[in-house]
């Protein structure tokens, strides 16, 4: 009984960093008003919020490549066929790829911190991409550019990852590196061995 009240208690007394009934918590700073509370604290200490395949609420009927680079799923006979049989395949794709509806940019206003940007390359540019292809990196990322200007204390956290594309060379990686490095050089925080906190993330900005 006494291990029961006293687990009540603690689950009642944790210490909650967000006041529900608050009205003054802004989505868009966050992480600026709630800094006295999580300034000390390590990026692993926080639960981010954060969305899954963020660049994908827009997508086009362009099929992007295989991920695992297979050129004989690029070719997508399944596709073809059900084509052939009339089945609107793409109507019946969109609406399940598109897992979001708002921008880039529109999500860190939201509050979002984390994003999961999928990106294959087509033979000569790099877009998002769920089963079809997406708007280019450069305009997704060009969106967290201008929240990033705008909005000084937050810290995102951008994966790049999933890379789609047939025959990959190291020039296509590099070239999205560029483009990542050209729209965001002036945020990104240095490589460390140590785990940093929130008040040191700020003070390294002020130093970069
Ligand atoms: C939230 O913060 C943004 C950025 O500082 C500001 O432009 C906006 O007016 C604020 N919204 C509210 C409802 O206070
Ligand atoms: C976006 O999705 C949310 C959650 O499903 C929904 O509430 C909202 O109405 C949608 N907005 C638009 C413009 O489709
Ligand atoms: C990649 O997509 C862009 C934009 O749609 C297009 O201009 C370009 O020709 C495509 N590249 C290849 C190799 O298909
Ligand atoms: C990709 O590489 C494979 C194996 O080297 C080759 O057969 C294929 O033609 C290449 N595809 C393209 C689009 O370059």
């Amino acid at each position: 009984m006494f291990w029961f009240l006293f687990l009540i208690f603690a689950f009642t007394q944790s210490p909650s960093l967000i006041n529900a009934q608050s009205p003054q918590l802004n989505t868009s700073i966050w992480m600026e008003q709630l800094l006295p509370q999580i300034g000390n604290l390590h990026l692993y200490d926080i639960t981010l919020p954060g969305t899954h395949d963020a660049a994908s609420f827009i997508i086009t009927s362009a099929l992007s490549p295989d991920p695992a680079g297979d050129p004989l799923l690029d070719d997508i006979i399944l596709f073809q066929i059900a084509e052939q049989f009339g089945i609107p395949v793409q109507d019946i794709i969109i609406p399940w790829a598109e897992s979001q509806n708002r921008t880039l940019y529109e999500q860190a206003l939201d509050g979002m911190r984390y994003f999961d940007l999928r990106a294959a390359f087509n033979g000569s540019d790099w877009f998002s991409y769920h089963f079809d292809l997406g708007l280019s990196i450069i305009e997704h990322l060009t969106g967290l550019q201008k929240f990033l200007q705008t909005h000084t204390s937050e810290i995102l956290i951008i994966e790049v990852s999933h890379f789609a594309a047939t025959n990959l060379t190291k020039d296509d990686l590099n070239g999205l590196r560029k483009i990542i490095m050209d729209l965001l050089s002036q945020w990104l925080y240095p490589r460390s061995d140590n785990f940093i906190t929130i008040n040191d993330c700020k003070k390294i900005k002020e130093l970069l």
